[in-house]
Parts: structure tokens; sequence; C-alpha cells
């Protein structure tokens, strides 16, 4: 199957690439840069020993994304491209609507005149807000979401769904992402964000390879078993086989449109991720207790049986891959 992935040299995407090809897929590629770089197209393809077309532009660009269809035959979409940070969100949210919307609005402008109809959305746990229960299953109440990227992944989740109903052959799969961390074992494919982090992982990374001095906890007077943050961490290799899940899914059942958490549906803390990391990589993660952080909730983690049931996805890899794996990637850049 040929599959189109918007922001396929992203963290996210990269390891999706890897997975698609590894099946045997056909994979195309946009992406423009802003949160990427070239030499992934070369470290999926020396992973994979396959090739992979890329093509470097903006989604938001309409009669270039008609282009790419017009070029290719694309059976399938998987549209991640999208701005992602939280902090920066607050700090400049028509940056994130125009950007997050505007490219969605292309792409399925392009779907549609090229009758593919095919398609699998990088969506979020926030648009869950605060959760109204713990474990978090896809009926829970949706917001209101606590940040401007949290929003636009609510809005675009409402434009799919109003879109899908005009247009009944759309296919589509809302993936609810919890929170991604991890690398690829091989250590070239790998969480690699610009400047000081705002998640959690590559925070401990930087400061287990003393690029920054210490971690800050933000807050340990949560309601939970040691009174920091708990989290459901899923390993990035497990989330990107989430989404060949979930495209053999639109592949063999029409669904209309319905949405799926992906998650591992286990809970832990800052301080279960950083004892983790220390004891698997045998390294220090000096840390400091800190205020809490605006907008944290205290427990977030998913129930993943609709995704197990409906999509056979099951998360396989454990903390300590995810630990492991992170570090390992730093050691090799
Ligand atoms: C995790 C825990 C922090 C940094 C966000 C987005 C979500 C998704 C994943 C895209 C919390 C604590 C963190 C630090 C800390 N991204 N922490 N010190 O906020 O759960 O989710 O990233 O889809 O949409 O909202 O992830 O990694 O920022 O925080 O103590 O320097 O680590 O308080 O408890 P979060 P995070």
């Amino acid at each position: 199957m040929n599959v189109l992935v918007t922001g396929g040299l992203g963290f996210i995407g990269s390891h999706t690439c890897v997975e698609l090809l590894n099946e045997g897929h056909e994979v195309i590629v946009v992406d423009n840069l802003y949160n990427s770089k070239i030499e992934v197209k070369n470290y999926i393809e020396n992973i994979t020993k396959k090739q992979v077309k890329v093509y470097i532009q903006d989604v938001c660009d309409k009669e270039g994304m008609k282009q790419i269809f017009k070029e290719n035959k694309i059976d399938s979409v998987i549209h991640f491209a999208g701005y992602k940070a939280v902090g920066e969100s607050v700090a400049k949210p028509l940056m994130y609507y125009e950007n997050n919307l505007i490219s969605t609005f292309s792409l399925c402008e392009a779907m549609l005149e090229a009758e593919c109809y095919n398609l699998v959305f990088s969506s979020s746990a926030t648009v869950y807000g605060t959760p109204e229960r713990t474990p978090i299953d896809e009926n829970c109440r949706l917001g209101p979401t606590t940040n401007p990227y949290g929003t636009t992944k609510l809005f675009i989740e409402q434009i799919l769904t109003d879109l899908q109903f005009a247009n009944s052959k759309l296919n589509i799969a809302l993936l609810r992402y919890f929170n991604p961390v991890g690398a690829h074992e091989s250590g070239l494919l790998g969480e690699d964000p610009k400047g000081i982090p705002n998640n959690l992982m590559p925070y401990i990374v930087k400061v287990a390879s003393k690029e920054l001095e210490k971690l800050h906890v933000f807050g340990n007077d949560y309601d939970t078993h040691d009174g920091t943050g708990v989290r459901d961490y899923i390993h990035v290799v497990d989330l990107a086989k989430g989404h060949l899940c979930a495209l053999n899914k639109l592949n063999t059942e029409k669904i209309g449109i319905d949405c799926y958490n992906v998650g591992t549906g286990v809970g832990y803390s800052v301080l279960d991720m950083v004892r983790a990391f220390e004891k698997e990589n045998n390294l220090e993660v000096p840390f400091v207790i800190d205020p809490r952080r605006p907008g944290d909730v205290a427990t977030c983690y998913s129930n993943p049986d609709k995704s197990c049931k409906e999509l056979g996805f099951k998360a396989m890899k454990t903390i300590e891959d995810m630990v492991r794996d992170s570090w390992k990637f730093v050691e090799n850049s």
C-alpha cells in the first residue's frame, strides 16, 4: 500500500515510517523540516534498507499537496505534521491555530480531490483536558483543554468528524497518544528537541549527559504514590506500531470515524522514571523539587482496552526499554 506520511521526518513520524517500510508499504513523506532534519531520511533508509520518497514542503501549501497526490497513487495518509510544544502554544496561539488547522484543511482538500479516503490522525490525550476519571477511556468527557496545542487537536477531531459526515467515504482513525518516549534500538532515530526540553524524558537525558545541571521536578505534593506527577509513558516504537494497526483496520473495515487511546494503561511517576533511568543506564540524574507547573494534572494514564479489542494493538515495551533506548540515542548522537 502507498502511504503518505505528513511530518514523516519527525520523532513519531520517522519511527512510523520505519515500521511501514518493514511491513512492505511504499512510503511518501512530506515534511517542512520545522522540527526535523533531512538526515532522518538517510537514517530511515539505513535501518530498513529501503527507499523513502521525501517532499520538503509545507503541508499548508494546498496546491503543493494536490501535486503530491497527482504524482503518486496514495492509498492512505498518516497526518503527523503540526506544532506540538505545549508551552510554546501558550505563548504563540495564533501560530499554532494557523499551522495545525490550515495544514489539515490543505491535506483534506487534496485527499478528497484525489479520492483518497483513509486517514490516521495524530491526536493527543490532551483532548481530555483535566481527566474526568483515570484510567481514561474514550468515553471520557473531552475538554476543556488546558493549552492551545491541545485545543488544536480537539478542533481537528471535530473538523474531521464534520468532514466525514459530509463525505461518507472518508474512513478516519483518531489516535490519542499519551506520553511518547524512547527511541529506535539502532540509536539512529530519537527525540531531538531544539533548546531546553519541555518534556520530562528529553530533560532527564540532557541532565544525564551533563548538558543541563539538574532536573527540576515540578511538584512532589500531588496525591500520587510518591507525590510526583504520574503519566502513561509509551515507547515510540510501540506507538509507531499502533499506527500500523489503525491503518490495517481502515483497510479492512469501514469505520467512518472513531477515536482510540494509544497508551500502555500503566502510570509511572516522575521519580519512577528518574530511578528507572539511573538504574538501567548506571547514571546519576540530580534533581531538585520545584513548585508545580501550571496546567499539570496529578495523574493521567489510559484505559487501552478499546485499541486492544478493536485495533489489535498492545504496547509491549517496558519502562526499562524506554529509558535505555532514550539514552542510547543520545550516546549515539
Ligand atoms: C510529564 C511529567 C511534569 C518536565 C505533554 C503534552 C502531551 C504530550 C506529551 C503531545 C509531568 C513532569 C516534566 C520537567 C517535570 N505531547 N516534568 N520536570 O505534560 O504529561 O504531556 O507531553 O501530544 O500533549 O501535554 O508531559 O513530559 O511535559 O511531563 O517534573 O522538566 O513530568 O510535571 O508530571 P505532559 P511532560
